[in-house]
């Protein structure tokens, strides 16, 4: 396969697209575009250069200000930090376990880093939808909130 990032745009299809999760799958069918195209978020797929319109995964990015009340890190803050929020991140189906899913967090973890060292920031920050997506982000190293582990933050900011 030959897989390129896009933002997602009107050539896409997006109405195909399955991860088995109907809630991350309605969001990209009906939503992600109009939300594109108003600067609410920005929505990147895979595609494979054979099939341009196939969306084999996506993930989307907006920024957000997080309450640091349950925050992971051990440190005085401020209430509220400004933040890039994860706002979903799927892969379809046929095409899970084979790096699709590490290639979109890489490439939103890339993102943070160049919005953060434009705008400020502290990092990413996503809401899993089950404890499986749980386990997913802290194999890549986030860390859960002290008050719901389904709340976690990768720290791209500190050293
Ligand atoms: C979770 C999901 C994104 C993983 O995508 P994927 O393309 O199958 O994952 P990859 O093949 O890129 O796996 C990358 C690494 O993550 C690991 N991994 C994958 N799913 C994992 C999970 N649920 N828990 C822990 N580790 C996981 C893999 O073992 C692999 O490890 P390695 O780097 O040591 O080899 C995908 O299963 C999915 O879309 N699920 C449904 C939607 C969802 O839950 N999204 C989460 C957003 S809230």
């Amino acid at each position: 396969m030959d897989l390129r990032i896009e933002l997602l745009r009107k050539g896409h299809r997006p109405e195909d697209f399955d991860c088995g999760k109907p809630q991350l799958n309605e969001w990209l069918h009906r939503f992600a575009l109009q939300q594109q195209d108003k600067n609410y978020a920005r929505t990147r797929v895979v595609v494979d250069e054979k099939d341009p319109g196939g969306v084999l995964g996506y993930y989307s990015l907006l920024p957000c200000q997080l309450d640091t009340q349950h925050f992971p890190a051990a440190r005085k803050l401020p209430q509220r930090l400004p933040c890039l929020l994860l706002g979903k991140l799927a892969v379809a189906v046929k095409s899970m376990q084979q790096g699709i899913g590490a290639l979109l967090l890489a490439d939103a973890i890339d993102r943070t880093r160049l919005a953060i060292a434009e705008v400020g920031g502290i990092g990413l920050f996503v809401e899993a939808i089950d404890d499986e997506a749980r386990s997913f982000y802290r194999h890549f190293g986030f860390e859960a909130f002290r008050d719901d582990d389904r709340r976690l933050f990768l720290n791209v900011a500190w050293p």
